[in-house]
């Protein structure tokens, strides 16, 4: 795989950015210092201090195999989580889709942005991740939800070296993707999250609020979840949120 790098001193968003560069070819990567309106998923901010983070944005033109496009997320998903262990992370999980959290605090956010669907054309799938790596400290409200590299593993990293061991391990995933390698990017997602079976959780529809205990994914990569009436739904977009598990409840005497 053969990168057009791309890096700018601030940006509002790289996703955005890339978005504009209408005749890019696949494999574009824009990296910024600084994001002045990085975005999250469902309208959310994603917060880009200056200098301390990787703000990434890496273009694929998949051909053919459009019903598992969002499986392309979840090998995201994959290739952050293999990466940050490489990096000596411990305990690194992935919340569906592609929440990468450590101790239940997010590191890692990726945001995937498809154009061009429907049109005859390849379309464009812009993947957007965020990763904290050299954050001292967070924003009160993010205080005790986010965690960094260096909070977790007391080393700085430098964006750089992280980007490129990133986009060799998403360049992995995404080959199987093409391959049609559908169940071995299932399998390692499941194998890297606890959310995937057996988690008591709630989904947070746009209409709906959803409990149930996680049972899998399905084959295009929407999660299974059992609710308390016995039935199966597959869910394609929402969040979800992790109940407590039962065991820590008992301990706890609550
Ligand atoms: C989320 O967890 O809600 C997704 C966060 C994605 C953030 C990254 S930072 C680089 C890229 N540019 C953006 O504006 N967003 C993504």
């Amino acid at each position: 795989m053969i990168c057009h790098l791309v890096h700018l001193p601030v940006v509002d968003s790289t996703n955005t950015y890339l978005r504009s560069l209408v005749d890019a070819q696949e494999w574009t990567c824009v990296t910024a210092d600084q994001q002045t309106a990085g975005r999250g998923r469902q309208q959310r901010q994603w917060h880009s201090e200056p200098g301390v983070g990787l703000y990434l944005s890496v273009l694929l033109r998949p051909t053919g195999r459009i019903g598992s496009l969002p499986l392309i997320s979840l090998a995201a998903a994959i290739a952050v989580a293999e990466t940050l262990t490489d990096y000596g992370v411990g305990g690194v999980d992935i919340k569906w889709p592609n929440d990468i959290l450590v101790r239940e605090r997010k590191i890692s956010g990726i945001l995937v942005e498809t154009t061009g669907l429907g049109n005859g054309d390849t379309p464009r799938v812009i993947v957007g991740i965020g990763v904290n790596l050299n954050h001292r400290s967070f924003p009160p409200d993010l205080n005790d939800r986010a965690t960094s590299l260096l909070a977790e593993t007391g080393m700085e990293t430098s964006p750089p070296s992280f980007r490129d061991q990133l986009l060799d391990r998403l360049s992995h995933w995404y080959g199987d993707w093409r391959l049609g390698a559908t169940e071995k990017i299932r399998n390692r997602w499941l194998a890297l999250s606890t959310y995937g079976v057996g988690r008591a959780v709630t989904v947070n529809l746009d209409q709906e609020l959803l409990a149930g205990v996680t049972a899998g994914l399905a084959r295009n990569g929407e999660l299974l979840l059992r609710t308390a009436d016995g039935s199966l739904r597959a869910i394609a977009a929402g969040e979800v949120c992790g109940l407590r598990p039962l065991t820590t409840n008992l301990a706890s005497g609550k």
